[in-house]
């Protein structure tokens, strides 16, 4: 009989976002007339933009025509996509990399989820806490880690609490790691973290030959000067980071899938005999083996998100978010609460009351104001005493949302 993967049963029952669907389905069949306003998952509700639209017409045209069909592309993804990344993304910033060094996928949660695949089983592991969970649970799954206890937290993996006492900015660990993830803006704190931030974190990774694994996909809704939109941006970086960006919520392409990874010819890690071996040339065999590109119409559709009119057109949906941000922000200060993120981020963290966590929280707000959110203990035991809301909604649905709050949510325990 084939032996089950055992590490599975490490995990905790379901993955966050479908145990949230299970609960509100379970809620919306004893009522179901009430009109519920979503805004757990972080899931874009506006159109792709004409540019978009246009462009992924026009690719599907020539697939349609045997003198400009397309079979396999390139697995690291077609030169005009990568031209476009390297000058729009990098270049603009001040940041030379090369073609070989970006690799388009078909979404950021695949990227961040399989790139532990090159890294030796007995590595130290840590994250953020708060922390978007497939970092931690495609970890869990590869057998990096012990059993989960009782505080919520697998053995093995060294968690970083990221919480308002720290500022959002979490101490650098007190021993040794190998491989951090970091997320800025963060998934799901909405905060960010400055450019000294990463100095140090860019230090303590030379210092301690550690690999930065920074996730970038909300970076199109920093709003603040001087806050860093890539880690490249740190000197040194590219000698201990890899980055991952998403067109999803940039560019509203989380149903059409298309992402890329940014690892640096200049990053090494050590094979068993002590040997440094380049990541790059790791990642690029194990991507070409499992992987045979993002296909050509969505990368056409892609690259028209940096034209002039893309850009424009995706600056407006990127505005109407954060607007949306604004609103929750704003409503939820209103009723006392302290809240956070939102700025910079299409997420808003709040802080609970004394006595309501955050799965109780979950409940009431379906309850009492049939507004669904996230709740911050799904995202690691840090996250507990707090409540994420997404702004990715229609802007009537948010007023809405924050009208019933104000209204209909009881704050006592
Ligand atoms: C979220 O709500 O945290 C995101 O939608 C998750 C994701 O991007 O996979």
């Amino acid at each position: 009989m084939a032996q089950i993967n055992e590490h599975y049963q490490k995990l905790r029952a379901g993955y966050l976002f479908p145990e949230i669907t299970r609960r509100v389905q379970a809620f919306q069949e004893k009522n179901r007339d009430v009109k519920l306003i979503r805004l757990g998952i972080g899931d874009v509700v506006l159109p792709l933009s004409p540019a978009v639209v246009e462009a992924f017409h026009a690719a599907v045209d020539e697939m349609a025509d045997p003198d400009s069909f397309h079979g396999y592309g390139p697995e690291q993804g077609h030169d005009f996509l990568l031209e476009t990344i390297l000058e729009h993304d990098y270049r603009a910033r001040g940041v030379t990399l090369n073609k070989s060094e970006i690799f388009v996928s078909d979404g950021s949660k695949c990227d961040s989820g399989n790139i532990q695949e090159i890294f030796g089983i007995e590595n130290k592991i840590a994250v953020t806490d708060p922390v978007y969970p497939v970092y931690v649970d495609t970890n869990v799954m590869a057998g990096r880690t012990g059993p989960i206890n009782e505080a919520g937290r697998y053995e093995g993996m060294v968690y970083l609490p990221t919480t308002k006492e720290n500022n959002f900015s979490p101490a650098l660990p007190d021993e040794k790691v190998d491989v951090v993830y970091l997320c800025s803006p963060n998934n799901p704190t909405g905060t960010v973290f400055s450019k000294s931030d990463l100095k140090q974190w860019v230090a303590y990774a030379q210092e301690n030959e550690t690999v930065i694994l920074f996730d970038a996909a909300y970076e199109a809704f920093i709003t603040e000067a001087d806050i860093p939109h890539s880690i490249y941006e740190i000197d040194g970086a590219d000698e201990v980071a890899i980055e991952f960006r998403s067109f999803s919520k940039t560019a509203g392409f989380t149903g059409t899938r298309c992402a890329y990874m940014v690892v640096p010819e200049k990053l090494t890690g050590r094979n068993p005999q002590g040997e440094k071996v380049s990541l790059n040339k790791l990642w690029r065999r194990r991507h070409t083996t499992k992987f045979n590109g993002a296909s050509y119409p969505v990368q056409k559709a892609a690259a028209a998100c940096y034209t002039p009119a893309g850009k424009e057109q995706i600056q407006a949906n990127i505005a109407y978010y954060l607007n949306n941000a604004r609103v929750i922000r704003e409503g939820i200060a209103s009723l006392g609460l302290d809240v956070y993120g939102g700025v910079n981020a299409p997420y808003v963290w709040i802080q609970l009351p004394a006595g309501i966590d955050s799965w109780g929280f979950f409940d009431k707000l379906l309850n009492e104001c049939q507004v669904v959110g996230t709740p911050g203990a799904g995202f690691g035991p840090s996250g507990e005493g707090y409540f994420r809301l997404s702004a990715f909604g229609f802007a009537e649905q948010i007023e809405e949302a924050v009208t019933r709050l104000k209204n209909q949510l009881s704050l006592k325990a």
